[in-house]
C-alpha cells in the first residue's frame, strides 16, 4: 500500500486513489455510526479529515472511543468531501491505533495561551501555531544555506568552547570538568590550569573571530551556530543560547557589508513568503493581522542608512518620551530604535559609525578618531536584529586598541596573526536568527520561535 504525507495529499488531490497515512487524531467527533477525525502529520499545517464508520471491523472496540492526540495509521481510499471546511476526505478501509493519548493530554481543543505552551515545549509543537514556527524555520534555516551557495562562500564550522570573549561583554558561560562541589567544600580556589583545557574556556559568544580566519584563506565564508550569553536580559527578544549566521568576506568595506547584509535578509523574508504560504497566512490571521504587509514592506524598499551621529540627532529633534536620555557617546536603546524604524521611517534602518567607545576592541577605526565603521541594522517590532563592521585589518591600530580594551594579548597572538600576515581589509555581520524567524512569524516573544528556550532560571527541558 502506498504512503503519503498529508503535503502530498493536498497538494495532489488524487481523488479515487487508495493510499495509508500516518498521524496524530487533531480532534474528532463521533455522529451515529460514523466518526471525523481531523489528521495531522506534521508535513504541514492542513489536516486531513478522516471519515471512519461502523463498517470497520475495530469501530466499537477502538475508533469510537479515539482521543485528541492519539497515533493512527489510516488506510482508505480520497472521496470529494460532500460537506462545507475540506475539498477532499479520506475513506477509512482500516484504522490502526498505534499509540493512545489518554484524556489528561494536555492540548485540547480550546486555544492555550504561549506562556502555557511553553511549560510543555516538548508538546507545543504539535499545536498548529508552534508547529509552523518550526516549519518556517526549518525553511528559513535552508534559505540561509543557500543564498550563501548562491555567492560563493563556504560554511565554516566555528568552535562552540572558545577561550575568548568576542563581543568583551563578559557574559560568558563558563566550561568546566573540574569537581566544583568539592572544591567549594575545601574551600580553596580555583586552579584552571588542573582544569580539562588546562586553562579556564568558556561557550562562544559569537563564530566570528574564528571566521574571519578562514575567510583569510577562503575569501568568503559563513558560520551558522549556537552561540550563547549569560546575560540577565529577561526580554522578549533575548535567549542565554541562541543560533547566529556569520558571514565574513575580505576585500570589502563597510557599505559592502551592509550591501550583502540587505540583500540577505530580503532574501530570507521572500524565500518565505514563497515557500510558507500557509504557515504564514495562519501567522496573519492568529497573531499578526499586519504580517504580510510588513514583510511585503520590508521588500518594498532600500533600507535607510544613517550615521549614528544623525541618528542621535533625529531623535533628540523629535523629543519622543523615552525612559533613557538620548545622547551622543551612548548606546541606543531599544526604546530608541523602535521609534527610528517605527515611528520616523517605518521601514528598517541602518545606523551606521557609532561611538568607538561603546563597540567592540574589532572594528575598524574611522579616519575621525571616535567612531568606528560598525553597523546595526534595525528592524521595525524587533529592534536590532543584525550587528556587524568592517574590521580593523591594521596590525599596530588593534594592538593599540586592544590594550585600551584591557584585553590580555597574549590570548590573541592567533588574531593578530591575521594582520601580520596578509592583511586584507574584511568585514561582517552577525544575523540573531531567531529575531528574524520572530519578524517573520510574527510571534511577540523569542521564547516561541526555538524550540526549547535557555533564559535567566529557566533550562527545564
Ligand atoms: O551584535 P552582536 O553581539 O554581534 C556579534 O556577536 C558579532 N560578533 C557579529 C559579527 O559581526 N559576526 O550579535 C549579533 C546579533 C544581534 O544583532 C542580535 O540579532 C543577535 O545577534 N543577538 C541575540 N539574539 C537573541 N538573544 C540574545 N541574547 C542576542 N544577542 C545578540
Ligand atoms: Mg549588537
Amino acid at each position: 500500500m502506498q504512503y503519503k504525507r498529508i503535503i502530498e495529499v493536498m497538494a495532489e488531490k488524487a481523488v479515487g486513489l487508495q493510499f495509508e497515512v500516518r498521524g496524530w487524531v487533531r480532534s474528532c467527533r463521533n455522529s451515529k455510526e460514523v466518526t471525523f477525525i481531523d489528521l495531522n502529520d506534521g508535513s504541514c499545517l492542513a489536516s486531513l479529515q478522516v471519515v471512519a464508520d461502523g463498517a470497520l471491523a475495530n469501530y466499537a472496540d477502538e475508533v469510537k472511543r479515539l482521543s485528541n492526540g492519539s497515533a493512527v495509521v489510516v488506510m482508505g481510499e480520497l472521496c470529494v468531501s460532500p460537506a462545507q471546511g475540506q475539498a477532499v476526505e479520506l475513506r477509512a478501509a482500516s484504522l490502526k491505533v498505534v499509540g493512545w493519548a489518554p484524556e489528561e493530554y494536555p492540548l485540547q481543543k480550546k486555544r492555550q495561551s504561549f506562556e502555557f505552551l511553553r511549560e510543555i515545549a516538548h508538546l507545543r509543537p504539535r499545536t498548529n501555531s508552534l508547529g509552523a514556527v518550526a516549519r518556517v524555520r526549518s525553511a528559513l534555516s535552508y534559505a540561509v544555506h543557500t543564498f550563501f551557495k548562491e555567492r560563493g562562500f563556504f560554511y565554516v564550522h566555528t568552535p562552540i568552547i572558545s577561550t575568548g570573549d568576542c563581543e568583551g561583554a563578559g557574559e560568558t558561560f563558563t566550561v568546566s570538568a573540574l569537581n566544583l562541589e568539592q572544591l567549594a567544600k575545601e574551600g580553596g580556589n580555583i586552579d584552571w590550569s588542573q582544569d580539562f583545557f588546562g586553562r579556564r574556556a568558556n561557550l562562544t559568544v559569537s563564530g566570528q573571530l574564528e571566521a574571519e580566519a578562514y575567510a583569510m584563506a577562503l575569501g568568503r565564508v559563513y558560520t551558522f551556530g549556537p552561540t550563547f550569553r549569560a546575560e540577565n536580559s529577561n526580554t522578549s527578544r533575548h535567549l542565554a543560547e541562541f543560533w547566529m549566521v556569520e558571514p565574513e568576506m575580505t576585500f570589502c568595506d563597510l557599505n559592502d557589508d551592509i550591501d550583502l547584509a540587505e540583500t540577505f535578509l530580503k532574501y530570507l523574508v521572500r524565500y518565505a513568503l514563497d515557500h510558507c504560504q500557509d504557515d504564514l497566512a495562519l501567522m496573519e490571521n492568529f497573531i499578526d493581522k499586519e504580517l504580510l504587509f510588513r514583510l511585503e514592506n520590508v521588500l518594498a524598499k532600500e533600507f535607510v542608512r544613517l550615521p549614528y551621529t544623525e541618528a542621535v540627532r533625529l531623535l533628540t529633534e523629535a523629543k519622543g518620551d523615552f525612559a533613557y536620555q538620548v545622547q551622543w557617546g551612548a548606546d541606543l536603546h531599544s526604546e530608541h530604535e523602535r521609534f527610528l524604524t517605527e515611528q520616523i521611517f517605518k521601514q528598517p534602518v541602518v545606523v551606521t559609525d557609532y561611538p568607538m567607545a561603546i563597540k567592540p576592541f574589532y572594528m575598524r577605526a574611522n579616519d575621525d578618531g571616535r567612531t568606528v565603521a560598525a553597523m546595526d541594522i534595525l528592524f521595525p517590532g524587533i529592534g536590532e536584529i543584525v550587528g556587524g563592521s568592517q574590521r580593523e585589518e591594521r596590525l599596530d591600530r588593534l594592538v593599540a586598541r586592544m590594550e585600551a580594551a584591557g584585553m590580555g594579548l597574549d590570548d590573541y597572538q592567533w588574531y593578530l596573526d591575521l594582520r601580520r600576515y596578509g592583511s586584507a581589509p574584511h568585514a561582517g555581520f552577525g544575523l540573531g536568527f531567531e529575531r528574524i524567524v520572530q519578524f517573520v512569524t510574527g510571534m511577540k516573544n523569542i521564547r516561541e520561535v526555538i524550540p526549547f528556550p535557555r533564559t535567566p532560571g529557566s533550562a527545564a527541558f
